[in-house]
């Protein structure tokens, strides 16, 4: 059970997070995500239903008001894998023993690339306006370059407006604002799940804004043809529990393509969703940020952007980043496209705390003008080593008899760690606690995963293991997921270079 906090604050209004019938353990999980690192025994109080705030937050620190300390919580009960990854991060030379993370979203397979055309003389220019105050929707120049960019890579019917861009630091920032702008404290957005966990966090932290959850089953039943596939039906129940349970639900969240799945939804589906949507005057929340990590040309994927006649362009919002699709996590860019004036409006006014520096929206302004660059150069690079890198880990789970789902999109791969060949060694029982356990030996034996619970996956046991990284540290990174499966414990201390193997070589 959670234990006691020495001091208890009230919560705020809304709960953290999660708005059903759960217990708050699951609201963890960033970019790292940091999402499996809560401790077992840490547990916070349930819900007892759709809606309810928790009594009590913990608190430890007698300077936070109880808002303060709900920030604090999510920090400290989320951040345990991370923070030890970073202190014992894997250096082929200065610390081959240490972590190989497989469990934060980046593309670290294009770092040559990218370096060099950053590094060109047109990157860098230092002028008055772009050391003032800019225009906290984003520099013209830059607003008006994203809007080409959008309209030419999402296939637009009719060129996107540079007054409907709205340009911050990642997409995070564009949830949180965008949630805050859109609802009231304690509103909700449904989202189906299993999803990227930490847009519980980017909801609720400033906006106290939750979720409601439209639960996939990895079984296809009914009409599904694929495991976890949304339906509109599945989408209307989850409206209905929410109302029932006095949530008011505002808009809806679609990431696509998907993470953690690596799907993407056809035309005919999303165009069905927005439907839904406009049926019940619900917004949309569209997340693209791995529009360009399609690397499978039969994924088939659209942006919503492409659509002809969106059924509700006033509450249809969509955001793209440059962080999945450049590789460029660190560097903060991400923006919003929407048509209505109003909410552009409201989050440029956020923009102020979430603004970038004129000379980073000088640099992605040449960025994403080079088309030439980006599709003859980078894309083409980008897919192909995104492709082999997928079909070297894909081959490894093969061989040891793991099933995984994988839409041809996307850094990562939805493992099925619940039944275990005769073997190897996976979840003894079918419990949170198990995968929790099994997530800790990964980690013990320096291999960083994200587990099922982080994303809310309602069923224990499946695990999301990235591949976008160099050929030696997934080969590395493979041998110690094997090593934990088969039940052979310990990293050696000199662990084996594996500079030389390219993925689907000897280092298997
Ligand atoms: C689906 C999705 N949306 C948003 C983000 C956050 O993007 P950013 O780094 O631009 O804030 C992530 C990061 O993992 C993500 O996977």
């Amino acid at each position: 059970m959670f234990p006691l906090p020495q001091k208890e604050s009230r919560a705020p209004t809304a709960c953290p997070g999660l708005a059903s019938a759960q217990d708050l353990d699951s609201n963890h999980g960033d970019g790292l995500e940091r999402e499996c690192s809560r401790k077992p025994e840490r547990k916070l109080p349930e819900f007892s239903g759709v809606g309810d705030a928790p009594a009590t937050v913990p608190s430890d620190s007698a300077y936070l008001s109880s808002r303060g300390s709900v920030i604090k919580w999510f920090w400290d009960s989320a951040e345990e894998g991370y923070r030890t990854y970073h202190m014992d991060e894997y250096d082929e030379e200065k610390n081959p023993s240490g972590i190989i993370n497989m469990g934060t979203s980046e593309n670290k397979l294009c770092f040559d690339l990218l370096s060099s055309r950053l590094s060109q003389s047109d990157m860098l220019r230092v002028e008055p306006s772009l050391l003032q105050y800019p225009d906290w929707r984003g520099h013209l120049f830059l607003r008006e370059e994203v809007a080409r960019f959008l309209s030419f890579y999402c296939k637009s019917p009719a060129p996107l407006k540079p007054e409907n861009v709205v340009v911050l630091n990642g997409c995070a920032s564009v949830f949180s604002a965008l949630a805050t702008v859109l609802c009231e404290v304690g509103e909700a957005f449904l989202i189906p799940a299993p999803y990227y966990g930490a847009i519980t966090q980017h909801i609720y932290l400033y906006g106290g804004i939750r979720l409601v959850c439209v639960y996939l089953d990895s079984e296809a039943t009914g009409l599904d043809t694929r495991p976890f596939q949304l339906s509109v039906e599945k989408l209307e129940m989850a409206l209905q529990r929410a109302n029932s349970e006095g949530v008011k639900v505002k808009g809806l969240i679609l990431i696509n393509p998907q993470n953690p799945l690596g799907d993407v939804y056809s035309p005919g589906e999303l165009r069905d969703y927005l439907e839904f949507a406009k049926r019940h005057e619900l917004h949309v929340m569209v997340d693209e940020v791995y529009m360009l990590s399609v690397f499978e040309e039969s994924a088939g994927y659209h942006s919503v952007l492409s659509l002809e006649g969106l059924p509700d362009p006033q509450r249809t919002h969509v955001m793209w980043a440059a962080s999945k699709d450049f590789g460029m996590s660190g560097l903060r860019f991400g923006t919003l496209y929407t048509e209505n004036r109003d909410v552009a409006t409201a989050v440029a006014s956020l923009c102020r705390y979430h603004g970038l520096s004129g000379l980073v929206q000088h640099q992605m302004a040449q960025l994403l003008r080079d088309q030439d660059w980006i599709s003859q150069v980078y894309l083409p690079a980008n897919h192909a080593r995104l492709k082999a890198a997928h079909t070297y880990v894909a081959g490894e789970l093969r061989a040891l008899g793991i099933p995984f789902l994988s839409g041809g999109a996307g850094f990562f791969l939805w493992i099925d760690l619940r039944k275990a060949p005769p073997t190897l060694q996976y979840l003894p029982e079918p419990t949170f606690k198990e995968e929790m356990l099994l997530w800790r030996r990964f980690l013990d034996n320096k291999v960083l995963l994200s587990c099922g619970k982080a994303f809310e996956c309602k069923e224990p046991g499946w695990f999301r293991l990235v591949f976008s990284d160099q050929a030696h540290r997934l080969c590395l990174g493979m041998q110690r997921v094997r090593w934990v499966l088969e039940g052979k414990p310990q990293v050696p201390e000199d662990s084996p270079s594996y500079q030389s193997q390219e993925p689907g070589g000897q280092c298997r």
